[in-house]
């Protein structure tokens, strides 16, 4: 392992959080990402709570003064004109003053809230705040039980590969197959004028990316119509977990500051999913699968989403066959956790969310097992993770084998995500933070 100097990892992710702001939102990166996203603005807070508490909490604000009246959260605000990304607010066609997407992304803001919360050296200053942001990030919660799971089966599906945040996952080449290009209309793509084509997904993913927003548009952006239109619905396991976890952390929260009625929803809809989430399990894989929804069948491939599971708490058992399966890939890989199984034909791993050690995802895991009580593999993953940086810097993802980072550099979540691996457990960088 590289010898790492935490203050001098501290300040450069401060100077990448401080780089990428915008005043009242973050962009991820410069050039390839120029607008607001939803998870990574959340995640990105968390990086900002450890500089200044006031604009962390403004990040998550900002994200939700976007929300749809439905409840939905957009994956993307577009504060700003920028034609140096596509697809732009044109080819969405959503009718708002500041023009969004019309999908939403992993729901980490429940999470995020509660953890600026409880780290806060003076939570009552950020009370208002936080019994603010509380309803509305309940009503999101709802929102994915309406329209992402409208036969109540308690997972919640999504229906675009963006939606999930792993854009070109091998999960879903098969579903993604079936998404038919014809009527795409002519695009140029700008992701591959900013990034090594190589490291991005292919044109026939983006086409089919293209198709879904088109047809989505085509319905008016009704999101109690998307789910059944859609013939793209997956459920993602670690997606769901994400949703429990934000629940019950937003339903802590709430019973602390006196808000017992959305404690006791969103805890009813924690339950609901984890109650499902067991039929996601693989014993022959030892690790979650994601379901195709449209066929009703596991799919066969063994990625990250099921191993992100134990972001929330799936129990002692469970969280023990994934401690293990981490445990067997840090024996195939110089550096841990790729985001698709490192011995299968499909891996890649420079390519994307196909092979590629993302920080963010490192950071769930990690998390979720110190939780369970699984330390060693957790000190691992951040010891792998700490390792990256220093060999590689603040990239979007990293090469699981020879460590090179891959997509954007600079990136946002990638440096929040170091400041909170300083803080982990024992804290390897408690100095550097408490500077
Ligand atoms: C992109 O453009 O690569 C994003 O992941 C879509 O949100």
């Amino acid at each position: 392992m590289t010898e790492i100097d935490t203050s001098a990892l501290f300040a450069q992710a401060a100077g990448v959080l401080q780089d990428n702001d915008r005043g009242t939102y973050s962009v991820p990166t410069k050039g390839l990402y120029p607008f607001q996203w939803n998870w990574d603005s959340c995640l990105t807070a968390l990086g900002y709570g450890f500089l200044d508490e006031d604009r962390a909490w403004t990040e998550i604000e900002t994200l939700f003064r976007h929300q749809w009246d439905d409840g939905m959260v957009p994956h993307i605000v577009f504060h700003v004109e920028d034609d140096g990304y596509f697809p732009g607010p044109d080819v969405w066609g959503v009718a708002r003053e500041i023009q969004t997407s019309g999908i939403s992304n992993p729901p980490v803001a429940g999470f995020a809230i509660r953890r600026l919360y409880d780290r806060s050296s003076n939570p009552e200053a950020f009370r208002a705040r936080a019994e603010a942001l509380i309803p509305k990030i309940s009503h999101w919660h709802r929102w994915f039980h309406a329209c992402r799971d409208p036969e109540g089966t308690g997972l919640v599906a999504v229906i675009h590969p963006w939606e999930t945040g792993r854009d070109n996952s091998v999960d879903w080449d098969a579903a993604f197959d079936r998404v038919p290009t014809e009527g795409v209309k002519p695009y140029t793509r700008r992701d591959t004028s900013h990034a090594n084509p190589e490291h991005r997904p292919t044109q026939a993913q983006y086409d089919r990316y293209i198709w879904l927003v088109q047809h989505f548009r085509s319905l008016g952006w009704d999101n109690s119509r998307l789910h059944d239109a859609s013939p793209f619905q997956i459920v993602d396991p670690g997606f769901n977990a994400i949703l429990i976890r934000s629940c019950e952390d937003l339903a802590d929260l709430a019973d602390a500051l006196g808000m017992a009625e959305i404690a006791a929803e969103n805890r009813a809809m924690a339950e609901r999913t984890r109650a499902a989430l067991p039929s996601l399990w693989s014993e022959a894989h030892g690790q979650y699968l994601c379901l195709d929804r449209k066929l009703g069948t596991l799919i066969d491939s063994r990625s990250i989403g099921g191993l992100m599971t134990v972001f929330a708490d799936i129990g002692a058992e469970h969280a023990g066959r994934i401690a293990e399966r981490v445990e067997e890939i840090a024996s195939q890989t110089k550096w841990i956790v790729p985001s698709h199984d490192p011995a299968a034909a499909d891996f890649n791993s420079t390519r994307y969310w196909r092979g590629p050690i993302w920080l963010i995802i490192n950071f769930m895991i990690a998390d979720g097992l110190r939780r369970q009580g699984r330390i060693e593999t957790s000190d691992r993953i951040v010891g792998s993770s700490l390792d990256l940086i220093a060999v590689s810097g603040l990239a979007e993802y990293y090469d699981p084998h020879t460590g090179e980072g891959c997509g954007g550099g600079h990136f946002s979540w990638t440096a929040a995500m170091v400041l909170e691996f300083l803080n982990i457990g024992d804290g390897v960088g408690n100095e550097a933070l408490n500077h």
